[in-house]
């Protein structure tokens, strides 16, 4: 008996979207928490704001590839995509927890991956639920584990970095360029959006260019360059933003990326293994950090 529906996503779920992927998150947190590692915490208010703010925009750009589940007490489920260039990535998936393992998610990557069709490569982050990664190797995706930093950057150990500088608007051209080098399609329009939250600073060398998104505490956020030297220098430029006595985390280095560990090293961070970065019709990128909604 079908007791509940997929319909397209509306800018007026994103509240209770935002909800249901914060429970679903933290109780996956929970799942696979590790000892010494920050508690699993809800978004706080603030960070609530910000990420209902990207989803916006996403349900904006492709209302296709947003779709919600729901019976009649409210929303089970939620999945975003997107289109870029000719890629096909996977921005929120998540079911709420009393509803996980009876295939509601199957119902919504379907509805996502109809989106994609005619895309030559898809790209995503995955979490390290058994869930998830049933579904994405099922979907014909290459799984590759990742590893994640984290720790304080002492002062003692930062290089003089020289020829970066805070990026703008007018940086959109290059950043869509040196992504489309590095993992064959541009972010577009997602630098709008990006550029609000984050900092962003950007290298644009005759031997080099690149550019890095990082929080406010320090922590890239989004990273590519065309070679290795590059994406070091702004790795460095990023984590300088850092508080010298508060642990930071740089996420998702995938194997091909050892250039980030070797920064890592350097301030003696904590090596760990996390998450999966999911790949079809593509190779990892390289030089390059992911961002979890923006691939
Ligand atoms: C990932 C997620 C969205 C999938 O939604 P879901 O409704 O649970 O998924 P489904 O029920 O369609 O599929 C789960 C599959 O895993 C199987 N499964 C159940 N328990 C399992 C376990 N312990 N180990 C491995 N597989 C398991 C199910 O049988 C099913 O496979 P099948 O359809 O071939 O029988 C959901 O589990 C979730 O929200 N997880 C937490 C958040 C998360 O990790 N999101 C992904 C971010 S990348």
């Amino acid at each position: 008996m079908v007791d509940y529906w997929v319909r397209p996503m509306v800018e007026g779920d994103v509240a209770a979207v935002e909800q249901l992927t914060d429970e679903s998150y933290v109780e996956l947190d929970r799942r696979t928490h590790r000892t010494g590692w920050p508690e699993p915490a809800p978004r706080t208010a603030e960070q609530a704001v910000g990420w209902s703010a990207r989803v916006s925009h996403l349900v904006g750009t492709d209302p296709r590839g947003a779709w919600v589940a729901e019976d009649r007490s409210g929303l089970l489920g939620v999945v975003l995509s997107t289109r870029r260039d000719l890629t096909w990535t996977l921005a929120a998936y998540a079911v709420r927890p009393a509803d996980q393992g009876r295939g509601v998610g199957r119902q919504l990557l379907d509805a996502a991956s109809g989106y994609g069709s005619g895309c030559l490569r898809a790209m995503l982050i995955a979490s390290e639920d058994p869930l998830a990664l049933r579904r994405y190797r099922l979907a014909g995706f290459t799984l590759h584990p990742m590893m994640l930093l984290w720790g304080p950057v002492p002062r003692s150990a930062l290089p003089v970095v020289d020829r970066v500088r805070e990026g703008s608007a007018g940086d959109t051209d290059l950043m869509d360029s040196v992504d489309r080098q590095v993992r064959d399609a541009a972010h577009g329009r997602d630098h709008e959006v990006l550029a609000r939250r984050y900092r962003l600073v950007v290298a644009d060398r005759s031997t080099g260019s690149g550019y890095a998104y990082a929080s406010p505490s320090g922590q890239p956020y989004l990273l590519a360059a065309t070679n290795r030297r590059t994406a070091t220098d702004l790795l460095w430029e990023c984590l300088a933003g850092s508080d010298p006595i508060r642990p930071v985390a740089v996420a998702n280095v995938s194997a091909a990326n050892d250039w980030a560990i070797d920064v890592g090293m350097a301030c003696r961070m904590e090596l760990w293994t996390r998450n999966y970065l999911a790949l079809r019709g593509m190779k990892p990128p390289v030089p390059y950090l992911p961002s979890g909604m923006f691939v």
